[in-house]
């Protein structure tokens, strides 16, 4: 089996051929961090633009690289939502088009689903797991229980952990993106030096909330002397680094005894998403893991931040269950992947 994947749902504009069996024969992603960085943020308008600008290219380029012609596809698949409804069009249209015109199957896949079925293309690993999933739009811990089968444990009531990490950027002077440059700056930093909230922490959900720890380092910010030095602004990002972490510990270990009371079977604890690029996330969980038993799995770097060949794996276990979708398929701006989840505070619209 082969798919064409692409993704388009926020600021990269990716194209990737994958095969049944799981092997990526072709993964082309073009960032527009560049074309977003002076605004200090995402501009929907100028992705989408973006996008319709660079699509074609990149299918033909992965197309090209994998060796394949359309006629050796068996489907495409492109991400239908949630993200930025421009962009989203941009995939959907393109692949629809490819589709009629090769006389394939189209796949709407759900970019979450994408994100939370990579580790099974990455590690082949059976149902069910638990899934952390940490991006600049989202932070949710789901069950995933199989294609199209999920149940969320718990989602953040404000902020997705991402988007602190990049307000905090901002906040301290280090820019956009701001994840990896906070965790560069905490590197020399001293996590002690400053006391902030552990958000969360001890509740008896699974919930998130980083609108609070947010707000400790904007007022801790504003009380330090200016313009910042250096070595305050790495303690700043070292000591909110430290309560990200403590504050997801939590949360996932809480996670964690609800898989292993309801689903037993269940042997894997797995992260996606940009933030799971944060190192000092990584050993927290990989400790975890450790404690309850859990094998710890997170996928390359390059398929936990936004990529087309997850959405073509997607695509693939779709195909394979015959779930494929008609031409008349609208885009979703927003697409939980559990719907029966009781709706919380306005996150979600991206991945
Ligand atoms: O999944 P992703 O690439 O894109 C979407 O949000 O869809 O995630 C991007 C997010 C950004 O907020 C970025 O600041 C964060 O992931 N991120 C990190 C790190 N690298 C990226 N956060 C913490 N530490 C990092 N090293
Ligand atoms: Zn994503």
């Amino acid at each position: 089996m082969l798919i064409l994947g692409i993704e388009t749902s926020c600021d990269e504009t990716a194209a990737a051929v994958v095969s049944g069996e799981r092997e990526i024969l072709a993964d082309v992603v073009l960032s527009q961090l560049d074309e977003h960085r002076p605004y200090g943020g995402i501009v929907p308008e100028i992705a989408a633009r973006s996008h319709l600008q660079h699509m074609d290219r990149l299918v033909a380029e992965a197309m090209n690289r994998a060796g394949k012609s359309f006629a050796q596809l068996d489907a495409i698949a492109a991400t239908g939502g949630p993200g930025l409804i421009g962009g989203v069009i941009v995939g959907v249209m393109t692949a629809k088009a490819l589709a009629l015109a090769a006389g394939k199957p189209f796949l709407a896949v759900n970019h979450l689903e994408g994100h939370a079925l990579t580790a099974r293309l990455t590690h082949g690993i059976e149902f069910p797991y638990l899934l952390l999933l940490a991006s600049g739009g989202h932070c949710q811990l789901l069950v995933v229980e199989g294609v199209g089968e999920y149940t969320r444990l718990g989602t953040t009531i404000d902020d997705a952990a991402g988007e602190a990490f990049d307000k905090v950027a901002k906040m301290t002077g280090m820019g956009y993106p701001g994840g990896p440059a906070v965790e560069k700056a905490a590197a020399s930093g001293d996590a002690r030096r400053f006391t902030l909230p552990r958000p969360m922490k001890g509740k008896p959900n699974c919930d998130f909330s980083f609108s609070g720890l947010k707000n400790a380092v904007r007022l801790l910010v504003e009380s330090l002397p200016k313009p910042l030095n250096p070595q305050d602004a790495a303690d700043v990002c070292a000591g909110f680094q430290a309560a990200v972490a403590d504050s997801v510990a939590d949360r996932v270990k809480r996670a964690i005894r609800e898989f292993q009371t309801r689903w037993p079977q269940g042997r894997h604890l797995v992260v996606a998403g940009g933030v799971a690029a944060n190192t000092a996330l990584r050993e927290t969980l990989i400790r975890i893991g450790t404690e309850t038993g859990l094998e710890f799995l997170a996928p390359p770097l390059g398929l936990c931040t936004d990529n087309a060949a997850m959405i073509a794996w997607a695509g693939i276990e779709r195909l394979r269950l015959g779930l494929t979708d008609g031409l008349d398929f609208a885009p979703r701006p927003r697409w939980p992947l559990d719907p029966t989840a009781r709706k919380v505070g306005f996150a979600g619209v991206k991945a």
